[in-house]
Formats: structure tokens, sequence, C-alpha cells
């Protein structure tokens, strides 16, 4: 290829990569694959470092992020960028409009332009000759910050604009300068995203997608915020190129190139069109891929609307109609400290439950230390808590002033709250870290003993869905178990609302437990199902069990040394104590063992082995523990008797050398009589 030919296809390969562009960002469709559109830029990028004289600043190669910047300039805005007055009551639509007819002659039809109010961070684009100049937040208003850079990483925003369909005149004033305002924003799958990236690189979380857009933008380093995936939704074009309605300004805009959001925004004759819109948005906005708070009423003419003027920094042509605020007020009851996969350590509030968009709260995580020195957050503070769309609510707000003076402030603990090792906060890094790697797992086993069929039997509580409670911070210990709502478990992947109840039934079910398994489930080592029994029995009580002393335990007959020191060590340790506390006051009862009559199997040790003729083993064992008898699994010189079924193995020829009794099945139900 000559040079002529190299900038011909070059400039044919840019109008292929925007059109396809245009078809993913701004009409949602998709023609060619992901891999054919990256051999296309990837063949562009190959001739522009050959002839780097033939690149523009148009081209799609120049969106990848230049040099970091040491600050961002300031940009004044040629028009205010303006805010909205906010509406949550249609009555106060109906106000609104009857304000502006009082102000506007009796002739006046009012006709209106909804759209829907995405919950990102404003920009304005400057467009010189159709290509962008400049791009800037919104600042105070009057004066915001350049963020070209970073703007132009967003495949959403045009580089140029495309002119193709319009007349010579339109052309014209588009080339002197266009300005288009909108919103920048981040998708709820690309903020889910950042958030997993976030956490394997040990970063703290961003709070919600705004938070998420607006830190991304306001990066220096234009490849970070080219890491991140934003998008752009147009909502204003602000030079006239005469458009007559704020319905065509939108047309106008996604035949520049735009996402105007044409196709979800709607026209609206009346305020009854408006309510109606408002609450058919209101039962979608769940599945939309972007979070929305509102939408916005326009008045469509766009005379009436400029002749209606500014109130404050908010035009009286358009209102913010929000859906109401997933916002509430509650108490921090606790905060603990939840030990994550990474081993970072996210303290959470507990709160005092309290009804959220429609779902009940009783936990909301604080992030880290700084943030809660942020918020200053402190235990039996009135707090205000928000759903931003993550399963977790956020606390945005202490209210400070209904204080008493016996809040608590928190101290991030030195151990691990699961492992009791040290904790450690490596410079440069918010977050707090378990330092023993396996810290995380160990408290997975934990919880998954808890729930198996030999302890608490919580039937659906399986391990998938163990990880996901632990990885969206809604259990940190086996006691929170007991206090999760069917709302906290609905959000969650595979869960309908049947599955969820059925849970929640199978908890409440599980609170009434007998001794033995309580202690079982306690995970203490050394105790399997056996010793837990053994236990119940000599101390019949759990608060007994906690008081007793190594020689306590030392003198059980049925219990070692080693079991002993382990039993003792368990009860010794503060934390555990405390879970027991929890545990007994989120309502679990336990039942103590019957106190059974003295039978001839009481104190004695049994083994079982071989088939017997109608029980099964375990049958076998049960009766023999009701009975007050040890069922043991091995045979030595402390078995009484040896139940031998047919083909009974190793256990028989061991019991007939050391001489211990062996009966049947028959002479040990006489035995149990
Ligand atoms: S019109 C006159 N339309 O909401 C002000 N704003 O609460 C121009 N927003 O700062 C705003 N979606 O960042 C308008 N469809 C929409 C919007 C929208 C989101 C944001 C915008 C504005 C804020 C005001």
């Amino acid at each position: 290829m000559n040079k002529q030919q190299v900038k011909e296809r070059i400039e044919k390969l840019r109008q292929e990569i925007n059109h396809h562009r245009y078809l993913y960002h701004v009409l949602d469709k998709q023609e060619i694959s992901d891999a054919a559109l990256d051999s296309l830029k990837h063949e562009l990028d190959e001739l522009e470092r050959k002839f780097p004289e033939l690149i523009t600043p148009d081209s799609p190669t120049q969106r990848v992020g230049g040099k970091p910047l040491d600050e961002f300039k300031k940009v004044q805005h040629k028009l205010p960028m303006l805010s909205l007055t906010d509406a949550f009551l249609f009555k106060e639509i109906q106000e609104w409009e009857t304000r502006n007819k009082k102000l506007l002659p009796l002739e006046t039809k009012l006709d209106y332009y909804a759209e829907l109010k995405i919950d990102g961070l404003a920009v304005a684009l400057i467009y010189k000759k159709g290509i962008l100049w400049k791009g800037a937040t919104r600042g105070d208003g009057k004066i915001g910050e350049d963020v070209t850079e970073n703007l132009k990483t967003i495949e959403a925003i045009p580089l140029r604009v495309n002119l193709e369909n319009f007349s010579q005149s339109i052309q014209k004033k588009v080339a002197e300068e266009l300005e288009v305002r909108g919103e920048i924003f981040m998708k709820k799958a690309d903020f889910d995203q950042l958030n997993e990236i976030q956490e394997k690189n040990k970063q703290p979380k961003f709070a919600n997608p705004r938070n998420a857009a607006a830190g991304s933008i306001r990066q220096l380093d234009p490849k970070i915020t080219a890491s991140r995936k934003l998008s752009f939704m147009a909502y204003s074009l602000v030079t006239d190129l005469g458009q007559k309605t704020h319905q065509e300004s939108h047309e106008l805009l996604e035949a520049l190139g735009f996402r105007a959001g044409t196709n979800l925004n709607q026209y609206c004759p009346d305020l009854q069109a408006v309510e109606k819109y408002h609450s058919e948005v209101n039962k979608k906005r769940n599945s939309l891929p972007f979070w929305i708070d509102g939408i916005v009423i326009n008045i469509n003419d766009q005379q009436t609307f400029g002749r209606l003027g500014v109130v404050g920094k908010a035009p009286r042509g358009a209102i913010a109609y929000k859906y109401p605020a997933e916002q509430a007020t509650t108490v921090v009851e606790d905060i603990q400290v939840q030990v994550g996969r990474t081993g970072a350590l996210t303290p959470v509030a507990h709160l005092k439950p309290v009804r959220v968009a429609g779902s009940t709260v009783a936990r909301a995580t604080l992030h880290n230390e700084d943030e809660i020195k942020r918020l200053d957050v402190r235990i039996g503070d009135t707090v205000i808590i928000q759903k931003a769309g993550d399963i977790i609510p956020d606390v945005v707000k202490v209210l400070s002033k209904l204080r008493t003076g016996k809040e608590k402030k928190f101290k991030m603990p030195v151990t691990c709250p699961i492992c009791g090792s040290k904790v450690i906060r490596r410079t440069g890094e918010v977050a707090y870290y378990c330092s023993n790697k396996n810290c995380f797992a160990i408290q997975k086993e934990k919880i998954y003993h808890f729930v198996s069929k030999k302890a608490f039997d919580i039937e659906g509580l399986g391990p998938k869905i163990i990880d996901q409670l632990l990885e969206n911070n809604l259990i940190k210990d086996v006691s929170d178990i007991f206090s999760f709502t069917a709302s906290d478990l609905e959000p969650l992947e595979r869960f309908a609302e049947k599955s969820a109840a059925n849970i929640i039934e199978a908890v409440e079910k599980a609170k009434k437990i007998t001794l033995a398994r309580f202690i079982y489930a306690l995970g203490i080592r050394h105790v399997g199902e056996e010793t837990a029994i053994d236990l119940a029995n000599h101390f019949r009580t759990i608060s007994r069990l906690q008081k007793a002393s190594f020689d306590d335990l030392n003198k059980i007959y049925e219990i070692g040394e080693v079991v002993a020191r382990s039993i003792s060590d368990f009860f010794r340790d503060n934390r555990n104590l405390q879970l027991i506390a929890r545990l007994l006051n989120q309502g679990i009862k336990i039942k103590e063992p019957e106190v059974r009559k003295k039978t001839a199997a009481s104190g004695k040790a049994f083994v079982v082995t071989g088939t017997l003729p109608s029980l099964s083993r375990e049958e076998a064992k049960t009766k023999i523990r009701e009975a007050g008898g040890k069922a043991a699994s091995s045979v030595s010189p402390s078995t009484d008797f040896v139940i031998a079924g047919d083909n009974p193995g190793s256990k028989y020829e061991k019991a007939k050398k050391l001489g211990v009794k062996i009966i049947s099945e028959k002479e040990l139900l006489n035995l149990l009589k």
C-alpha cells in the first residue's frame, strides 16, 4: 500500500470501528464479535504505528489513555451546569405544574418528555469541528475539572460526531462548537466485576456504582479510567441546532452518535402519562442494567422551558421525580469484624432490624477502618443506612445530635476474631488482614460443621450457600445464622423466595437442640459425637460444662487427658464463651438429657460388631446410649461387652483375646431393659 492507500484504509477502519461502537453503545446491538472488532482495532493500531503522522485525535486508538496528569485543570462552563429540584410524590409534581402555569400565558399547553435519572455524575462534552475537544465534570456548577483524557477512554462517548445525515447549516453549527451534557455511570454488572477485582487486588471496594463512576473519572492516570468500564448517557443538547422540543434534542443526540435513551424515555402529553411512566419504570428498574434513582420530567417545548428560567440552581422547566429513598434510620447495636476470602477484615455494623425498600435489614457494611473514622460511627449511634443495590447496605451518615454520651468507639482488633492470629496492615492499604493464610478456610469449615447432620442439622444450608453468605458479609460466625432474614437470602445467586423461606424455617426448627448435639456443633478439638454425648450426660447443662475445670473433666471415666485439656482450653477462651452467649441470645433452646433409671447397661462400655438380626449398628448404639451405656468403636481392655452379629470380623477376635464378654443382640436388649 502506498501512503495514500494507507490513509484511505485507516479512514475506512475508523469509520467501521465507530459504526460498531454506535451499534453497541447507542443501539444495544452487535453485528460482529468482540474478537473481530479487536482485530480491526489491531490493524488500525499497526498502521498508525507505521505512519504516526496519520494519527488524529478522533482515532479509536486514542482511547487507551495517555500519560498521567499532575492535576486536573479547571474549566469554566459557558452556561452553568444546573441541578434539579427533587420531588417524591405525585402531588408535588402537580404543584410544580400549577406553579409553572401561573408564570406562563394562559393559553400555554404543557406537555412533557420524561426520562430516566441515572445515578452517576454529570459531565459536559465540547466538540470542535465535530471532534471531542474538552470534557469536564460539573464541579460547583460554574467551574469543573478537565477530565478529557479520561472521558476519551469511554467508548459510549463518540470521539467524532456523526454528521452524515445533517443539513449543511447544522453541519456548520456543529463544526463551530457542540456542547452535550449527560451522565457518566457504571453498569451494575461492571460495578460487581470491578469490586471483585478490587477485592482480589486487596483494594477497598466501592460502596455503590455512583462512587465507582466518580472515583474512576477522577483518576489522574487515564489508564486506570480506561481499565474501568464506564458508560455515558446524554440528556442535554446545549447547542441550538434548531430543536423545538426536548424530545427532538434526544433524537438529534442519537443521530450525532450518543446514547440518549430514546428507547427508554417517553413523551407524555400530560401529567397522568408521566405518573404512569413513573410507576412503569419503578416496576422494571431492578432489571435495568444500571441504577436509576428516579425519572426526570422536562417541559417538552424548548421555548416554554427557556421562558420559565431558573430558580436557585435549578431550571423551573424540569424536575426530578424520585423513587422513595432506599434509606432508613436505625441504631448500631454492635460492630463486628468479618474475615473475607482474601483474609481482609471488614467491620460490619449489626443493626436494630429495620425495613428498607421492602426488606428487613440487620447489617450494614462499614468497609474499613478509614470509613469508620470518616463517618465517626460508634456503637449505640443512630445512623442512616442506604441500599445502593448491594446485598448488604451502607451506613451513609451518623445522626450525631442524637448521641447520649454512652456510645462506644470501635477499635480494630489486633488479633483475628476467627483464628486469633495477628492482624496486619500493609503500608498504603486501607484494609487490615489476618496473617493466617488459612483463616477463611477455618471459618468456613467451622460453619459447615455447625450446620451438619449430626450438629444443628439445618436442611438446605449447604456449603455453596454458606460461601455466598460469607462472601457477602452476611455471616461472620455461626451465631449470625440465626438472625438472617429471607430478604438477606433472596438477592443471593440461586435463591428464590421459596428456598429462602425454607431455610429460614429450617433455621427456626434447629433452634431446639439436644445438649449433646450443641456440644458437638461447637467443634471443640477431639470432641466427636460420642464424647459430646458423654459430656452432656455428665454435666447436663452447658453452663456446668463451661465451668468444669481440667481436673473435673479428667476425672470422667470416658475422657482422657488430651481431650480434657482441649475442652478446658476451649471454655477458657473468651471468644468461645461470647459465641455461646450470642447463640443463647438468638433464642437457642438446649434440651437437657433425660434423667434415666439405672439399668444393667448404665456406665458400661459396649462395642457393636457384625450384622445384627434386627437392629442396625447405629440403632443399637442409640439404644445403648439411651440406657446410660457408652457405645465405643474399638475394643480395649476397658470394654465391658461386645455385641456380635453375623460376620463379626477382627473386633470379635480381639474381644476373645482380651476376654471381653461377647453377647448377642437378644442379650443386649435384655440388659437394656
Ligand atoms: S437534567 C438542569 N436529566 O441528576 C440540570 N439530569 O439531580 C440538568 N441526571 O446533575 C440535569 N439523569 O447529573 C437530567 N436524564 C437526566 C438525568 C440527570 C441523571 C443527574 C445529573 C444532574 C442530577 C440532578
